[in-house]
């Protein structure tokens, strides 16, 4: 494998997990391969599971780590061909990308959507830009459309902890105060595409995900209805993908309670905000699964860096 830019780039997510769930068993035991070898992680947005669960995992691999926030450190980057630079701008992405290419022999992005411009959010621009310029291996920490890492762990999680041959897993909307990208969604969605489960997506009219990313999996309105016999529930918030980045509905009776949630696991990629997406009863329970999802990450990270690795 070159980059791992979605979850289109795993080839057999049965074996990447049984690979991932080996890894967790013995972290350190590929602790050579990637000696001498340097990750740069370029954050634009803020982070902490990413960053440290990333940092982790190629620090299990035996590789040296450089870690730049670029949203408040960097030069601010141009991305259009041909732009005459006299504005705000001061660099290029094609020197920048091509420039730290000699520094790191894999550079791992989190550049999230604007939630401005659609167009703009759908291309990609900085991860696209980085895997056009740059001259080594690229890794997406959460991109504008998808969060492929956390979408591996949770695939993790959900193999570990499911004792059924088909559960059913709900993906539920919730409320937040604030407009959030569709990325850990997305990425969600397109994992469970690759499961044998019964896969249903519950959330209220107007909050519709990409029909290109959602295909035919199965759209339930009425929350209470799409929870009925759910062995996994996985929550989270997104604003409107038709009205672009608007909250259209903050309904509190979407909040994932003890008495919704029933028999079934909570999953949440974290961070989360108490009492608005989940309750405390919820989270402080045995059921909820998210400390786990979030120990996956490194090991989501560690399946992914090593496959990289093997392949430089
Ligand atoms: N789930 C996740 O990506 O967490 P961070 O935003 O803290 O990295």
């Amino acid at each position: 494998m070159k980059h791992y830019l979605s979850v289109n780039d795993i080839d057999n997510l049965t074996d990447w997990v049984k690979e991932a769930r080996d890894i967790k068993a013995n972290p350190t035991q590929f602790k050579t391969l990637g000696e001498g070898k340097t990750i740069c992680l370029l954050f634009f947005n803020n982070s902490l599971r990413t960053r440290l669960s990333t940092q982790k995992a190629a620090i299990n691999l035996g590789m040296d780590v450089i870690v730049m926030n670029f949203g408040g450190e960097g030069w601010a980057l141009e991305y259009v061909d041909g732009t005459i630079m006299d504005q705000g701008k001061a660099e290029h992405v094609k020197e920048a990308a091509q420039v730290v290419s000699q520094y790191a022999d894999i550079i791992a992005i989190r550049a999230f959507a604007s939630l401005e411009d659609k167009k703009q959010d759908e291309s990609e621009e900085v991860l696209m830009a980085f895997t056009k310029y740059a001259t080594v291996p690229i890794v997406n920490m959460e991109s504008s459309v998808g969060h492929p890492l956390q979408a591996l762990a949770d695939a993790i999680t959900l193999n570990e902890a499911n004792t059924k041959k088909k559960p059913k897993v709900v993906l539920s909307w919730a409320p937040h105060p604030r407009a959030l990208p569709h990325a850990v969604a997305n990425s969600f969605v397109q994992m469970m595409q690759l499961q044998d489960a019964d896969f249903v997506i519950t959330h209220p009219k107007g909050y519709e995900l990409d029909t290109r990313i959602t295909k035919d999996s199965k759209i339930e309105h009425d929350q209470n209805k799409a929870l009925e016999g759910a062995d996994f529930v996985y929550v989270k918030n997104w604003s409107s993908y038709s009205d672009y980045g608007k909250v259209l509905n903050e309904d509190k009776n979407w909040t994932i309670t003890k008495k919704k949630l029933g028999n079934a696991k909570f999953m949440h990629c974290l961070p989360v905000r108490r009492n608005v997406i989940v309750t405390d009863e919820v989270l402080d329970s045995e059921q909820s699964i998210v400390i786990e999802q979030a120990n996956n990450r490194t090991f989501s990270a560690q399946t992914v860096l090593k496959k990289i690795l093997e392949n430089l």
